[in-house]
């Protein structure tokens, strides 16, 4: 039969393996080797719940798998055929996350900024909407237009007349 118990923390063993000490109840305490998916790398937080099973062998119980006990509250957000990802600080508070929306929305959230790093670049399908500045250290080049409100980088004109300039090159008017 399994078992859910509580995490005191997680170590090294003597082998180098990433272990955790789990309270089964009053004072069962066990030290059982980590397990975690495929390709997955992460760690509980002391006090999350750590359901463990029976198996064969020298270490003859081990961890598969672990919940945070605030999602286990109406606190929350996810709503079936959801998934939020995400990272906690020290205290368990949320600090980064990422959750995949049952309306097919993905939104991101980090409170210390968020980086994406790729040698060969980032490429965006679709229309970018930025509800800020944008800055850029190197050169910013467009195929289509370039607008500051109606003025078009493109097709914007000058009063040669006023001032008024014969030469090739001389003051003008603001572009229009
Ligand atoms: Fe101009």
């Amino acid at each position: 039969m399994g078992r859910i118990g509580r995490l005191i923390e997680s170590f090294f063993n003597d082998r180098s393996v990433r272990n955790v000490s789990v309270n089964l109840g009053a004072d069962n305490n066990v030290d059982i080797a980590h397990s975690q998916p495929c390709n997955e790398d992460s760690l509980p937080l002391p006090n999350d719940f750590v359901v463990s099973v029976p198996v064969e062998g020298e270490d003859n119980i081990a961890a598969v798998g672990y919940v945070d006990p605030t999602n286990q509250g109406e606190s929350s957000p996810v709503q079936p055929g959801e998934k939020r990802i995400y990272s906690r600080d020290s205290s368990g508070a949320i600090v980064a996350e990422a959750h995949f929306k049952a309306d097919g929305t993905l939104y991101i959230k980090s409170k210390q900024g968020i980086t994406v790093d790729s040698s060969n670049g980032v490429r965006i399908i679709g229309t970018v909407i930025v509800e800020g500045d944008i800055a850029a250290t190197g050169d910013i080049t467009a195929d289509g237009d370039v607008k500051a409100g109606a003025i078009s980088l493109l097709t914007h004109t000058h009063n040669y007349t006023t001032p008024q300039h014969p030469s090739a090159v001389g003051p003008t008017g603001v572009p229009q």
